[in-house]
C-alpha cells in the first residue's frame, strides 16, 4: 500500500491548532445560537449546538441503563478543578472526523451498535466480544484524571470505566506477549478524515504489558457520569494520563497482543515528532514548541508541566531501565 505522509509542518499545524481560535469562534457562535439557532443549524457553526443536543439525548439513554454514574474511586482524585463538561465534549482531537477541534457534530455519524472488539494475537484463545458483553464483565468506577495533549493544553476529566489490567486479564495473554496494540475502527463511509489522503489508517496505539497492567491505565466508557459521547471516543477509549493524549486511543475495535512493538499512528506520520513512549516530560520539548508549561482549557491558566503529568509515583519505576534510549519522550 502506498502511504503518502504529510510533511512535518502540516502535521504539527493540525495537531497544534490553537484552541483560542476555536474557543473565540465558538463563543461567538454560542452568542448567535441564542438569537438565531434555526439559522445556524445547517451550517458549520451549528455543529456544537446539534452535538450538545445529541449528547443530552445520549445522556438520558445512558442514565436509563443504570450504569452511570458509577462509584468514584477516591484513589484517583485531583488537585485542580474539573474542566467544564461542555468544553471537554466539544473541543476534541479525533482525526477520523477531521483535523481540527470541532468534530463533535461529524462524529455523531459513527454507528455504535453493534460494536464488536476483536482480541487476538498472543492470547490463549482469540475471541470477538460485543461491547455490551464486555461492559457486563467489567466493574465500572469513576476516576478523575489529568488529560494533557502534546499540543501543550490540558484538561481535568472525570472518566468512567475499568482498569485496562482487568481487560488484559480477561483476554488471557500468553507469557510471550510483550506489547498490547489497540486499534480504532476503520469506516470511510462515516469518517470523513479517513477519506482524506495522507494518514495511515487505522489509528493504532500501543503499550508495553507493564504499562497496560499499571493501575493508572484505564479503559473509559463514560465521562462526567454519563455514557461516552461519540466525539470523546465511544464506546470505549484508553486513558493513560501520564502520557500525551495521542496515546489515549478512541473507539477501540481490536486489542492485539504481540512480541513486537507496535508501529503507532503518529510515529508513522511523524517519527521525528511523536514517539512511542510519549511520557509527559517538561524537560523534553516537542521539536517545535516547549512542553515546560501547559494551558488549562477553559480558564487559559498557564501552569508548569509535571513529569509524567504528575503521576511519577505510579509509573516512574516502569522506566528505570533505559538501555540508552530516552524513553521519557
Ligand atoms: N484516537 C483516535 N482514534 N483518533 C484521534 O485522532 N486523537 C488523540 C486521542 N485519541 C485521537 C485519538 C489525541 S491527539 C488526543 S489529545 C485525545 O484523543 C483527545 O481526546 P479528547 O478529544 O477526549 O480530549
Amino acid at each position: 500500500m502506498l502511504i503518502k505522509n504529510p510533511k512535518g509542518w502540516q502535521i504539527s499545524e493540525n495537531l497544534a491548532t490553537p484552541e483560542r481560535h476555536y474557543l473565540g469562534r465558538r463563543a461567538f457562535m454560542g452568542g448567535m445560537a441564542v438569537t438565531g439557532a434555526a439559522l445556524i443549524a445547517g451550517c458549520d457553526g451549528g455543529g456544537d449546538a446539534v452535538a450538545q443536543d445529541e449528547n443530552t439525548q445520549a445522556a438520558a439513554a445512558a442514565s436509563d441503563s443504570g450504569l452511570y454514574p458509577a462509584p468514584r474511586n477516591e484513589a484517583f482524585t485531583l488537585d485542580r478543578a474539573l474542566t467544564d463538561e461542555e468544553i471537554a465534549t466539544t473541543y476534541n482531537n479525533f482525526y477520523e472526523f477531521g483535523s481540527h477541534k470541532r468534530i463533535s457534530r461529524n462524529a455523531q455519524a459513527l454507528p455504535l451498535s453493534p460494536w464488536d472488539i476483536v482480541i487476538d494475537g498472543l492470547v490463549e484463545e482469540e475471541m470477538t466480544i460485543s461491547f455490551d458483553d464486555l461492559l457486563r464483565a467489567m466493574p465500572l468506577e469513576e476516576r478523575l484524571y489529568r488529560h494533557r495533549c502534546v499540543e501543550a493544553w490540558a484538561m481535568a476529566v472525570p472518566w468512567t470505566g475499568f482498569p485496562l489490567a482487568a481487560l488484559v486479564n480477561f483476554a488471557r495473554p500468553l507469557s510471550s506477549a510483550r506489547y498490547v496494540q489497540l486499534e480504532t475502527f476503520e469506516n470511510r463511509e462515516v469518517a470523513s478524515g479517513q477519506r482524506a489522503p495522507g494518514y495511515p489508517w487505522p489509528y493504532i496505539e500501543g503499550l508495553t504489558m507493564a504499562e497496560a497492567t499499571n493501575d493508572l491505565a484505564f479503559i473509559a466508557t463514560g465521562i462526567y457520569g454519563r455514557e461516552m459521547p461519540k466525539q470523546n471516543g465511544a464506546p470505549l477509549r484508553l486513558a493513560v494520563p501520564w502520557k500525551y493524549g495521542f496515546k489515549s486511543i478512541k473507539s477501540i475495535v481490536r486489542i492485539n497482543f504481540s512480541e513486537n512493538r507496535p508501529h503507532t499512528f503518529w510515529e508513522n506520520v511523524g517519527p521525528r515528532e511523536y514517539g512511542f513512549w510519549a511520557n509527559v516530560n517538561p524537560e523534553v520539548p516537542h521539536r517545535r514548541w516547549s512542553q515546560a508549561t501547559e494551558r488549562m482549557i477553559g480558564t487559559d491558566e498557564q501552569v508548569p508541566t509535571q513529569l509524567f503529568n504528575g503521576y511519577a509515583e505510579h509509573v516512574a519505576h516502569l522506566y528505570e531501565t533505559t538501555n540508552g534510549e530516552n524513553i521519557y519522550y
